[in-house]
């Protein structure tokens, strides 16, 4: 959560770090803030300036537009609030007592109170609710004392005082500090959230994700868990925690990691749901080409040590990851004979089930920075290793769509889902490529375990070729149809979405989407519980949307839709277009295609129209109110 900017060279600082923050504005948009260290007056110490608005960015662009922030050093920061409500006084930066150092904070300072409650005994007084303020107390501490032994320039005074202060830290956490007597220092810091230095030409840009670099520079510096740098314009210093040196070539960018724009769709969910035939096409190129043997059908980055021997996979993931995981738990039970459970990461954190040895560990993030996940498998990872699983290490696998992101350095193999930079708050099309990687992951399972005939595995491989093609055809029709049906939702209040087998956590996606971000209530049953509670519910002002596609669970699903349809309920059907029933009141049709491939599919009207039941109501869609598109704090 929250976006962090920070920026040291020859140009103004300030029109860096704005736009900088417009490309992290997904993290969090309820208040922002900038600082910067005004050296125009020559007056020694130079000004420290600090601009906090609430709301989005554009009040602060206003603020700084009318009263000014001049200076070649700053940082800026997008808050998604976790301490204290979203106003002025707790947005970020944060400063010490006497205005002179500020910090900007991504993540969660878990000690704070204790920090809070023996800094408030030696007489600070504090100005917010945030768990950030104690850092800029605590710098101004051991700035205090260093300067009383006096030996270092300042820049190297704030380097060292920032690492003792990161060491009291507990948490996950990224910041930036500057201080108003070191004018030509930025020092940058991270432990377990993301943090990235950007080296431009004489120019230092740090930033949480890759899109704040956008025409910045493409070559980056992605910094290590615990480590403090030093930017000056002559260069950086990176030291670990211990305050050792730590020497790190720079990587280059791919431009997929940093293109952000909304195209001519007015909102990038609409436009993301629109890049899902692309998505599938470019996993089918990358994964599927011909001619691979028939024991490793798929294109994937493991040898065949990474198949042998697994006897149990376990899927930690949050949201629609998790959604996506419970279609590929499906997938490895069903198709390749894999006992696989899925887990909600926060959950598994504390109450993971009991160690069983010859299991695969999967981690699901399209971010690769959700704090809930990472820990889940750090935790995991802690506890195979406690009990000598010798193989543990090669039985962990990541799938992201942001392969340089934290998830990467934690596990040691990784699924790259290969979507494209993802903007909007709702996870769309990386859901799409996340289903992917678990169909590729099932087909060479299967082919391996020899769970499958050559036959079903070549049935099924053709059937996901026909995805990108089906898609296509399905926009057309559907965001037409999306679009119309929208308008029967102005005044409802109620969503039930149902589903079975390996459509039920679709229904849960279709529930999640439609709450996320048109805000109506909407949930997600296997169509067989209805009639185990949920039922009473029904009537004529709720609308249940039913999955139904041809398979084994076909007649089931349409039996439970009657029993909704006995209680007035407004029936909605994603179903077969050949599907011939009077039941529905309003028909989403599918391709007839096998059930297996269905979810595929049978995405496309679940996000459709949850974005035009929420654009016809005008709200903010691609970045709902309470939420943020990667969730860092516990
Ligand atoms: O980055 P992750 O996939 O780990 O994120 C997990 C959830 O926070 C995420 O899927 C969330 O539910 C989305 N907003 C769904 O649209």
């Amino acid at each position: 959560m929250c976006g962090i900017v920070a920026v040291i060279g020859s140009r103004q600082a300030a029109p860096l770090l704005l736009e900088g923050l417009k490309q992290l504005e997904y993290r969090g948009y309820d208040s922002s803030g900038l600082a910067t260290i005004d050296t125009t007056s020559n007056q020694i110490p130079s000004r420290l300036i600090c601009k906090r608005a609430k709301g989005k960015l554009l009040n602060l662009r206003n603020l700084v537009d009318t009263s000014g922030s001049p200076g070649r050093l700053g940082i800026g920061h997008t808050r998604w609030a976790t301490h204290g409500r979203p106003d002025e006084k707790n947005a970020h930066p944060q400063i010490d007592s006497a205005g002179n150092i500020a910090v900007v904070q991504n993540g969660i300072i878990e000690n704070h109170v204790l920090l809070r409650r023996s800094l408030e005994a030696e007489g600070v007084e504090f100005a917010s609710e945030t768990d950030t303020e104690v850092i800029p107390h605590l710098i101004s501490k051991e700035l205090k004392l260093l300067k009383q032994v006096g030996r270092k320039s300042s820049g190297a005074m704030l380097l060292e005082a920032v690492r003792r202060v990161s060491l009291k830290l507990n948490g996950a956490y990224a910041i930036a500090v500057i201080w108003n007597e070191a004018p030509d220092a930025l020092v940058v810091a991270r432990r377990k959230a993301p943090l990235l230095i950007g080296l431009g030409e004489g120019e230092f840009l740090c930033a949480s994700d890759t899109p704040a670099l956008a025409g910045f520079t493409r070559t980056i510096l992605p910094m290590q868990d615990g480590e403090v740098a030093l930017l000056t314009p002559l260069g950086i210093e990176l030291y670990d925690q211990h305050g050792d040196r730590q020497k790190r070539s720079p990587s280059v960018l791919r431009d997929s990691e940093q293109i952000v724009n909304k195209r001519n769709f007015r909102h990038f969910m609409l436009k993301e749901i629109y890049e899902q035939p692309e998505t599938a096409s470019l996993w089918i190129e990358r994964h599927l080409p011909e001619g691979l043997p028939s024991e490793s059908p798929v294109a994937l980055p493991f040898d065949a040590s990474f198949y042998k021997g697994v006897e149990k996979i376990e899927i930690l993931a949050c949201g629609t990851s998790r959604h996506a995981a419970m279609v590929g738990a499906y997938l490895l039970e069903q198709f390749s004979g894999i006992p696989t459970s899925v887990f909600y990461a926060s959950e598994f954190r504390y109450a993971a089930p009991p160690l069983s040895p010859h299991t695969l560990t999967i981690g699901v993030s399209q971010s690769g920075e959700t704090a809930d996940t990472l820990a889940a498998l750090s935790m995991e990872a802690k506890r195979r290793d406690s009990l000598g699983d010798p193989d543990y290490a090669s039985r962990q696998l990541g799938i992201t769509n942001r392969p340089e992101s934290s998830i990467s350095r934690q596990v040691t193999n990784i699924i790259d889902i290969g979507a494209g930079i993802e903007v909007g708050v709702a996870a769309t099309k990386t859901f799409l490529g996340q289903l992917l990687a678990f169909y590729g992951l099932a087909i060479n399972f299967a082919a391996k375990r020899k769970s499958r005939s050559d036959e079903e595995i070549k049935k099924l491989i053709e059937e996901i070729r026909t995805v990108p093609k089906h898609l296509t055809l399905m926009l057309e029709t559907h965001n037409e149809l999306s679009e119309e049906l929208s308008h029967q939702f102005s005044d409802t209040q109620d969503v039930i979405f149902l589903g079975r087998g390996i459509n039920y956590p679709i229904a849960l996606e279709g529930a999640l989407k439609l709450k996320e971000v048109s805000y109506i209530h909407a949930e997600g049953y296997p169509a067989g519980e209805m009639k185990h509670g949920p039922i009473a519910l029904l009537d004529h002002k709720v609308a249940v949307i039913s999955i139904a596609n041809q398979g084994i669970v076909f007649d089931k699903v349409l039996s439970n839709v009657q029993e909704a349809k006995a209680r007035e309920a407004r029936l909605i059907g994603v179903a077969p277009e050949t599907i011939e029933t009077e039941i529905f009141d309003s028909l989403m049709p599918l391709p007839v295609v096998s059930e297996l491939i269905s979810p595929l599919l049978s995405l496309i009207p679940m996000q459709l129209l949850s974005y035009h039941i929420a654009a016809n109501r005008g709200l903010d869609i691609d970045q709902p109110r309470n939420l943020a598109k990667t969730v860092t704090v516990e």
